[in-house]
């Protein structure tokens, strides 16, 4: 299923539209399946419904764990890079990680998980994460891993929207040189999620903890009291495999939900593809597992596909902005796959950092979360590929399950910013405001996906409506992705950013209206609107402005204040970069904001903001705009 020249890609990809069945059906071939499908796909984009590998049953985890135990038992999975330098590194062969894997999932039923239960974990970047990740799958429990940097009432939001029955920490978590308590804030969401009967918490930076009796248990404990022998659950192609929380326009988090079949050959597919990924290669990809690209990218597609992935606890300036590289000149890494924040922040230190390193195994680059600009698309290839490893450049969503427009390593020609071609599946169209399609090359527009693919999301957790609404309402027939999109001469894709009320920071994704909440939550707050501006490493900072009468004339510790609501509320990743108090915001006479302002203003560019002729109160911008400037 790998393809190897650009003539195989368009024959792959003109196959792909005209039979996607046939065309799907033989790349699942690739897989284990306990039992075939009946049809390889069904649809329609109104209700959305969404089914692929009908009949089939599988377990996602017997095709990334025991089918590679025979010839490659003794291989490597995982290897795990600590945050302190001072520790080991640690290598899991296949067979152990199926082991440790099988031996949890024994922990997991014996704390009263089974098959379709929704389970948390909130869990630093060590190997029992993507341990606990497998032994849901394994069991057929399902999945919702919460990134380390979200707060206790983000958890609790998210544990209940789902109900889950059971939850998997630490006591806490290396990040640089700081600790994150994550137990603590654990119990801190606990008191509000009745659903939780059994915490299982794993020891890893050995701070003290509260043990709650009857609920929580330690990871150490449990495993003594199993053994190690767990006959994967049968799973149908359509059933749960995780869900993942994700923001979006309105206020609330959305549990994006995954399913088996689909997303298994989606991500094992476009790993291989993509990366361009040979037997017994090192991959890494310095994602969080409690995002998407974790999911997809260091546990199931690599190990899917018995590839070697570096799983690494740290960041990239710890101890020194050399760790990357180090890393890779340690493991003799192949591919590096990585975000354009890090890729920008690694840049800002010059060259000093790279003197001395050995990055010659590297063979392939990759990017992902935001567009990568061209600075840092060309230092990335000069600096760390020697011009000589393709950069890939991939495009794709948290909804989408895996890479969708991208470069193929190896095959497709590159070109700096731009996500170039979509993988074969994938019918990305560009549509005007009113849905319709523009057609040809040289033109921008809304990007649409007009036909399913397997790792699509198939439903929003409890609530169906809201995944209509979001994506398959806006325009007839079409998943709206949010995004804008050129097409350039060649018809390559470059995309130009979210066009909906979402931030994307440091590769995070934020939504406006989330943040606002959490900033109106301060008691002094009357009202607030967020606005993304460009920021040099961050790609997008968060710009607020606030109504905020009762400051007992003490603005920076207001700030302060405010900082501390919205780190409560949501979690630090989430916490505005400026905050302007002001008396008013620039609303239409039907009362809604006009962003657009705000956006200019926070750009510094305030010199044609365009029509202002329907504001309530147009003297609010020039007031807004000097205390801008005094800032
Ligand atoms: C953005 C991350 C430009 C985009 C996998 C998308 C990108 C959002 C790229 C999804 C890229 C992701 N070039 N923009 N290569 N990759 N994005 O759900 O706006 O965390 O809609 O998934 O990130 O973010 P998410």
């Amino acid at each position: 299923m790998q393809i190897t020249s650009f003539k195989q890609y368009e024959e792959d990809y003109k196959k792909s539209v005209e039979n996607p069945e046939q065309f799907w059906g033989e790349v699942a071939q690739n897989f284990q399946w306990r039992k075939p499908w009946y049809k390889v796909l069904s649809w329609n984009f109104k209700d959305p419904e969404i089914k692929w590998f009908e009949g089939a049953k599988l377990n996602i985890t017997e095709n990334c764990l025991d089918r590679h135990l025979a010839a490659n038992g003794d291989k490597p999975s995982i290897i795990w890079e600590p945050n302190n330098t001072e520790e080991e590194s640690v290598t899991y062969t296949y067979k152990m990680l199926h082991e440790r894997v099988c031996r949890f999932a024994n922990v997991l039923k014996r704390n009263g998980a089974k098959k379709g239960d929704r389970i948390c974990i909130y869990m630093p970047m060590v190997p029992e994460l993507a341990i606990a990740v497998l032994a849901c799958a394994r069991i057929g429990a399902v999945h919702s891993v919460i990134f380390g940097g979200f707060s206790a009432k983000s958890i609790a939001d998210r544990i209940n929207d789902s109900q889950c029955k059971l939850v998997i920490t630490a006591d806490g978590a290396y990040r640089g040189n700081k600790q994150i308590p994550l137990k603590e804030v654990i119990d801190d969401a606990l008191i509000g999620c009745p659903t939780v009967e059994k915490c299982i918490v794993l020891t890893h930076v050995r701070t003290p903890v509260s043990m709650l009796k009857g609920r929580d248990v330690w990871w150490e404990d449990e495993v003594k009291h199993v053994n190690d022998i767990c006959e994967a659950e049968e799973m149908d192609a359509e059933d749960m495999l995780f869900i993942l929380y994700t923001s979006g326009s309105t206020g609330k988090p959305k549990g994006v939900v995954h399913t088996c079949g689909g997303y298994m050959v989606y991500a094992g597919y476009t790993f291989t593809n993509v990366f361009n990924y040979k037997p017994g290669e090192v991959y890494f990809c310095t994602a969080d597992i409690g995002w998407i690209t974790g999911h997809s990218y260091i546990v199931y597609g690599p190990l899917s596909q018995g590839a070697t992935s570096v799983l690494f606890e740290g960041i990239p300036t710890y101890p020194n902005p050399s760790r990357f590289w180090d890393i890779i000149e340690k493991h003799k890494v192949n591919t590096l796959y990585t975000a354009p924040t890090a890729i920008r922040s690694l840049m800002s230190f010059g060259e000093e950092p790279l003197i001395g390193k050995d990055l010659s195994s590297i063979r392939v680059l990759g990017s992902v979360g935001e567009p990568i600009n061209e600075e840092a698309w060309h230092w990335f290839d000069e600096k760390i590929g020697h011009g000589k490893a393709p950069l890939v450049d991939t495009w794709w969503q948290t909804e989408t399950g895996g890479i969708m427009i991208s470069p193929i390593a190896t095959v497709t020609p590159t070109k700096p910013g731009f996500a170039t071609l979509p993988l074969p599946g994938i019918q990305p169209i560009l549509v005007d405001e009113h849905g319709k399609e523009i057609e040809g090359n040289g033109i921008s527009g809304n990007l649409c996906i007009k036909f399913p693919w397997p790792g699509m999301l198939r439903t929003t957790y409890g609530d169906h409506e809201r995944c209509k609404q979001t994506y398959f309402s806006t325009y007839e027939n079409l998943y709206f992705t949010g995004d804008g999109c050129l097409r350039d001469e060649d018809g390559y894709y470059r995309i130009t950013g979210r066009v909906d009320d979402v931030l994307n920071v440091s590769g995070h994704r934020i939504g406006t209206a989330e943040v606002e909440n959490a900033i109106n939550m301060h008691a002094g707050v009357v009202e607030s609107a967020v606005v993304g501006y460009p920021h040099d490493v961050k790609g997008q900072g968060i710009y607020a402005f606030v109504i905020n009468p009762e400051m007992h004339g003490e603005a920076e510790l207001t700030k302060k204040d405010i900082l501390q609501t919205v780190t409560r509320v949501i979690g630090a990743i989430a916490k505005p970069d400026k905050i302007l108090f002001v008396s008013g915001l620039p609303k239409t006479r039907s009362g809604k904001i006009m962003r657009r302002i705000l956006r200019k203003i926070a750009e510094g560019d305030t010199g044609n903001l365009g029509d202002t002729s329907t504001l309530l109160d147009p003297a609010v911008v020039d007031e807004i705009i000097e205390a801008a400037k005094k800032q």
